[in-house]
């Protein structure tokens, strides 16, 4: 929230400078399902709409105050959802249009946009609401065809898993006509041109404290030529927009005064299940010697001081990659849990970082096989250009 006058600010600022800007947003824009949130997401959408966004993609969160609710915002402030596997669970039609096209300096612009399935849509007013979400890869199958004859450029607006999306993406193939997939949902940002195949991916997400930019050039049928990307963060020196400003510290001052306390990390965490757990590095230790005495002189064994010593260890953007299971059920939180004990330790990028939960241990062999494909979850090539695995493989191997 504090974001939004600086948001403001950052977009005129563009506007001014550039022709033919084109704002859209993947989605997952409302709050969590309590009342103060609720109120707090219609000042939101009020403030956002002056903001000039073409497009949101569909997440999970944007039902969570039911179907009407979001109906409303659509007409109220003529605000435009498109989703391509999201639909009515009683008649099965989708809910909103698969894809939008737009018009922009001659070129004929796609908007698509999928949510995953493994993000459940649950609604405070789950008593009436009822959704199904098909598997994105059979929904971009069947719509991206009707969409390249449309559009000259395609923009996938994904509201899906890191890993899950690079799949996606590759499963998809080389043709699938998108251009720029803008990736939702982790808290995370792509501070360089990252690509996936053909597709360029960017992100810049976390609670509304990013905005990305991504300057184009474009040929007249589409192929794009050159891209660069810039991630704008709100702190305290970014200059606001005074009035909007203004009508967020009234806003705050007369509901809940925001806790500065450390508590859990409020995010989805969408691989992984309930009944498997993460041991951590002692628990290995014990009968694996040799390779915990490998692994301790590795700069993995530090991932998490290294982020300490630059004061990030508490921001989820950075700990995603420098701990174990950020993005799995009873994987690393900051703060215990009494249930699952041990989850605030594992710190680090620890031997279950890349061979999954030790519950699963024993799988006669598959286990140390699959560990190789685990580096490029973190090791991508926008926080790790140079990564390739003999080399890297060859530096901490045990
Ligand atoms: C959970 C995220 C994660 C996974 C999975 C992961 N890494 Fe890393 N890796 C990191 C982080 C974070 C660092 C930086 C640690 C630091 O410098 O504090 C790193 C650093 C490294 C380094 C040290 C680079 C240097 O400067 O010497 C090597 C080598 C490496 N990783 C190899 C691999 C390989 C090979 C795999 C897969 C088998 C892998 N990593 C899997 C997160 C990960
Ligand atoms: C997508 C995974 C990922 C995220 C998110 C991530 N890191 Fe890293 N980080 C890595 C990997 C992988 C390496 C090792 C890179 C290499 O040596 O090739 C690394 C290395 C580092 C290093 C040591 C090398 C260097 O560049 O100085 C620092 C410091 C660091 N990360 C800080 C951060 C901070 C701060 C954030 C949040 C803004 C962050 N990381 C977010 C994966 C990540
Ligand atoms: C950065 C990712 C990464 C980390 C961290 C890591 N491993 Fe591994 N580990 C691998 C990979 C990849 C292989 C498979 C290498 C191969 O077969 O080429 C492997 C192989 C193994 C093997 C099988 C060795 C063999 O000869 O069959 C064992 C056992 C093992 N790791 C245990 C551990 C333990 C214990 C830790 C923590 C102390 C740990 N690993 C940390 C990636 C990792
Ligand atoms: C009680 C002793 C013990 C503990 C604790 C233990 N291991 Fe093992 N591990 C073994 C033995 C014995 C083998 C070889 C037999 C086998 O393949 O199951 C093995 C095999 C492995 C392999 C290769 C097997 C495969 O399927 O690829 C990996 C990887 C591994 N362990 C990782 C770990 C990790 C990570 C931890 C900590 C979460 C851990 N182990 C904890 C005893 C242990």
């Amino acid at each position: 929230m504090g974001g939004l006058a600086r948001r403001a600010a950052l977009y005129n600022e563009i506007r001014a400078q550039k022709e033919n800007v084109f704002l859209l947003d993947a989605g997952n824009l409302f709050g969590n399902r309590n009342e103060l949130e609720k109120k707090q997401t219609e000042f939101l959408v009020r403030e956002t709409d002056a903001l000039g966004y073409e497009i949101f993609g569909v997440g999970e969160r944007d039902l969570n105050y039911g179907l009407d609710f979001l109906r409303d915002v659509e007409k109220q402030y003529g605000f435009v959802f498109t989703n391509a596997n999201l639909r009515n669970g009683d008649t099965n039609e989708l809910l909103f249009p698969p894809y939008v096209v737009r018009k922009k300096a001659g070129l004929r612009i796609g908007v698509i946009s999928v949510l995953s399935p493994s993000f459940r849509v649950v609604s405070m007013t789950a008593q009436t609401d009822n959704f199904t979400t098909d598997s994105p890869r059979d929904a971009l199958e069947k719509y991206l065809p009707e969409l390249r004859k449309k559009a000259d450029l395609i923009i996938l607006l994904a509201q899906v898993g890191t890993q899950e999306l690079r799949q996606l993406l590759l499963d998809l193939g080389e043709d699938s006509g998108i251009d720029v997939c803008v990736e939702g949902h982790a808290p995370r940002q792509y501070r360089r041109v990252n690509k996936v195949g053909n597709v360029l991916l960017v992100a810049a997400n976390n609670q509304g404290k990013y905005a990305g930019q991504l300057d184009m050039l474009i040929t007249k049928d589409g192929q794009v030529k050159d891209a660069v990307v810039t991630i704008h963060g709100f702190d305290e020196k970014a200059p606001d927009v005074e009035e909007i400003r203004k009508r967020v510290d009234k806003f705050k001052a007369e509901n809940q005064p925001e806790t500065a306390q450390v508590s859990a990390f409020d995010h989805n965490r969408p691989y992984g299940s309930e009944s498997e757990r993460f041991l951590g590095v002692s628990t290995c230790t014990r009968c694996h010697t040799s390779e915990a005495r490998a692994y301790s002189s590795t700069k993995h064994a530090q991932a998490f001081q290294t982020l300490a010593a630059k004061g990030q260890q508490n921001n989820p953007d950075c700990v995603s990659c420098h701990v174990v299971g950020f993005e799995y059920v009873n994987g690393y939180d900051r703060v215990p849990h009494p249930d699952t004990p041990g989850r605030d330790t594992l710190r680090n990028v620890q031997c279950e970082a890349c061979h999954g939960y030790g519950t699963q241990h024993d799988r006669g062999g598959e286990w140390a096989a699959a560990a190789k494909s685990s580096c490029a979850n973190c090791h991508d090539s926008a926080n790790s250009p140079d990564f390739d695995y003999a080399t890297y493989w060859s530096r901490i191997a045990h």
